[in-house]
């Protein structure tokens, strides 16, 4: 691996993974995931975090290809999720003597899921690490994203070692630097990581914030994606908005259809939406667009219209399970309309309307429903939602 140097002592040593298909089982990764890693090469040679199992000796490699024979020291344990937890107990064979630095609820998990109880370095929330030159400081952030997640500062270099917060979907290609790559496109991979995977503890990550907020930060050194040094504000003003359920304005309108019927009521909106001035408008085959996409724009934009044809009495499967996690991550603030069809008893609308009682976000009219194909007095009705969302939007401008 050709080194790439964070600082003098400090360097990348993370592998990509463009040949996953689903993060998690479960989340598009078209463009591949990094599992970043990173060595500080001090008096004591000290690593945080691993990657994921199947790229340990390409990790080990990374290791050797900087310190040799050298031992390692500590290993830092910010995350016990296993895309960064997966090498440890191949590391530890490596490296018997090597510490793992973590705090009670790591070692719990390092128990549970790889049998390790010894060479432990048990550290607490405001707890440091003198390793040489470099002076190491840890901060608990508990459900950024599991309990036991810690957030490792150094000192030294004003460099935040952030874990899963700041991460990105997206192998780097070649760029380690925010000054390296297409901001846009890391933004949009970032938000899809944030919503997706972290987007649930909005409260945990203000709070993590919060305690950092004193601190010099020079450097953000995620878990995934990119490094942070020259956009810094850029980076913590969207993780604040984010946090915090902040949207622009616009809309996503998501529907779930078998012969096309309930997506002509989805087009009837969108196209009022543009004749009313909102230009942020996203449409969503839930059926053919993955949800990771759905609801990483859903944490963009303000608007949510969905519809829903009726299938065995209940809504759509597709907008089923979108919805579902959407109330699993409890999204906040944002205002709804609805809208579906149906061929004999119904199901879609009806089921539409307990998400919306159970989300509780601002209805902005009252849902529509229809028989069979779109008619003429439908449209009207469509471009009545429209216009109550985008009257809306509008009122919420500066
Ligand atoms: Fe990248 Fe929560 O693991």
């Amino acid at each position: 691996m050709q080194r790439i140097k964070m600082s003098e002592r400090v360097s990348y040593i993370g592998v990509n993974d463009r040949r996953l298909a689903l993060f998690e089982n479960m989340w598009p990764l078209p463009k591949g995931v990094s599992y970043n890693s990173y060595i500080i090469d001090d008096e004591k040679v000290v690593l945080i975090d691993t990657v994921e199992r199947s790229k340990i000796e390409e990790f080990i490699e990374n290791i050797k290809s900087i310190i040799g024979e050298r031992p390692v020291d500590y290993l830092i344990v910010n995350h016990m999720e296993p895309d960064h937890s997966g090498g440890i107990a191949a590391l530890s064979r490596e490296y018997p003597n090597m510490k793992i630095v973590g705090n009670a609820k790591t070692f719990e998990m390092l128990k549970n899921f790889y049998f390790l109880e010894s060479n432990l370095h048990e550290v607490k929330d405001g707890d440091s690490l003198e390793i040489g030159h470099h002076k190491l400081q840890f901060y608990t952030a508990p459900m950024v994203h599991w309990p036991e997640t810690m957030l490792t500062y150094d000192e030294t270099e004003k460099i935040l070692f952030s874990s899963d917060a700041f991460g990105s979907f997206g192998a780097l290609n070649g760029a380690l630097f925010d000054d390296e790559i297409d901001l846009t496109y890391y933004e949009n991979e970032m938000r899809r990581y944030y919503s997706n995977i972290v987007g649930k503890y909005g409260a945990m990550v203000q709070k993590a914030m919060k305690k950092l907020s004193d601190v010099e930060i020079k450097m953000v050194a995620p878990a995934h994606g990119p490094v942070w040094r020259s956009n810094l504000d850029y980076l913590l003003d969207k993780y604040d908005k984010w946090s915090k359920y902040e949207t622009e304005e616009g809309v996503v309108i998501v529907y779930g259809t078998m012969y096309g019927n309930t997506e002509k009521m989805a087009d009837v909106i969108a196209r009022e939406l543009i004749e009313q001035g909102i230009r942020n408008v996203k449409v969503y085959d839930a059926s053919k667009t993955h949800m990771s996409y759905i609801i990483s724009d859903l944490f963009k934009y303000k608007g949510f219209i969905v519809g829903s044809c009726a299938y065995n009495t209940a809504m759509f499967p597709t907008v089923e399970h979108l919805l579902k996690e959407i109330e699993l991550f409890g999204v906040k603030n944002h205002l709804l309309g609805i809208f579906g069809s149906y061929a004999w008893s119904g199901g879609g609308v009806k089921n539409l309307q307990k998400f919306a009682e159970n989300i509780k976000w601002d209805m902005v009219h009252e849902p529509s429903e229809f028989k069979g194909a779109l008619k003429a007095e439908n449209e009207v009705e469509a471009k009545e939602i429209a216009k109550a969302m985008a009257d809306k939007l509008k009122s919420l401008r500066a």
